[in-house]
């Protein structure tokens, strides 16, 4: 499952505003410089078409932002998170880029979106939804902000499925994610934190799933990076799940290998 509920009500926050200051540095070194080219992928699958309405859930630093308006300038694009201080670092960085006027950057919880229903024509959330107490309820929520026939688009952690592969990414989780975090980020804790989330985190099929039962259809699955991250897509359907013909189901998903 996701974060345990007794981490979320603060906790998970708290944590991340803790390393918030080293969070991209970090990001950077423990995924050798791959993080940009995984939130690049989940732009190019949302595939956002001019003035279009981005909402980035858990937005964290605002990287993910970035990305989707380096791509087309003319989106409108919001960003949401639970941690001041990892907004604060995502203000400056906007602000340093020069955006920060066209991005609106929100505190808020992703299991109680503060917008209407059909708000967004893109809803993405990147390395956010392993740390949600409740996953589904977080998927139903940005499902629900999404207009019928609007995107979803989920970046997340996962395990190889490659057994030999698997063995080794996890030596790496194990032995090398806590100490190069405490270096880092100074937070030798939050990294064996990140590294325990990743084990206990559902396997790919399980998430496609959920997001056919929070009312997205024609879901898609890609491997990134020989499976340590995968790439979800999602359409929100266009029709009350009570009366669709067919409701969306796990058999529906299409996985894809990059
Ligand atoms: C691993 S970071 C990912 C940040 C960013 N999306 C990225 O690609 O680097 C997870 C983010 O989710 C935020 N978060 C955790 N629980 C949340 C919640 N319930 N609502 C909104 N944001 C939350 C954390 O504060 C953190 O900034």
């Amino acid at each position: 499952m996701g974060a345990s509920p007794d981490r979320i009500g603060d906790e998970v926050p708290r944590m991340f505003s803790r390393i918030a200051a080293r969070y991209d540095l970090t990001n950077r070194v423990l995924s050798g410089l791959r993080d940009r080219a995984w939130r690049r992928a989940l732009v190019r699958a949302a595939a956002p078409r001019p003035g279009e309405r981005v909402l980035d859930v858990g937005t964290g630093t605002g990287d993910l932002l970035l990305e989707f308006r380096y791509r087309e300038p003319s989106l409108r694009l919001w960003g949401l998170d639970l941690s001041r201080g990892m907004l604060a670092v995502a203000q400056n960085k906007l602000k340093r880029s020069g955006l920060r006027g066209s991005i609106a950057l929100v505190e808020g919880d992703a299991l109680r979106l503060p917008f209407p229903s059909s708000a967004f024509d893109v809803v993405a959330i990147a390395f956010g939804l392993r740390n949600l107490p409740h996953p589904l309820q977080g998927l139903r929520e940005m499902a629900r902000v999404l207009r019928p026939g609007g995107r979803l688009l989920v970046l997340e952690f996962s395990l190889p499925r490659s057994a030999w592969l698997r063995g080794l990414y996890g030596l790496y989780l194990k032995h090398w994610v806590p100490r190069v975090g405490g270096w880092l980020a100074g937070d030798r804790p939050a990294y064996e934190y990140l590294c325990r989330s990743i084990h206990e985190f559902p396997a790919p099929d399980q998430i496609a799933a959920w997001m056919a039962e929070a009312g997205l259809r024609r879901v898609s699955v890609q491997a990134l990076t020989g499976g340590i991250v995968h790439l979800y897509r999602g359409e929100r359907e266009t029709y009350p799940s009570s009366s669709a013909p067919l409701a969306a189901s796990s058999a529906s998903c299409r996985r894809r290998r990059a």
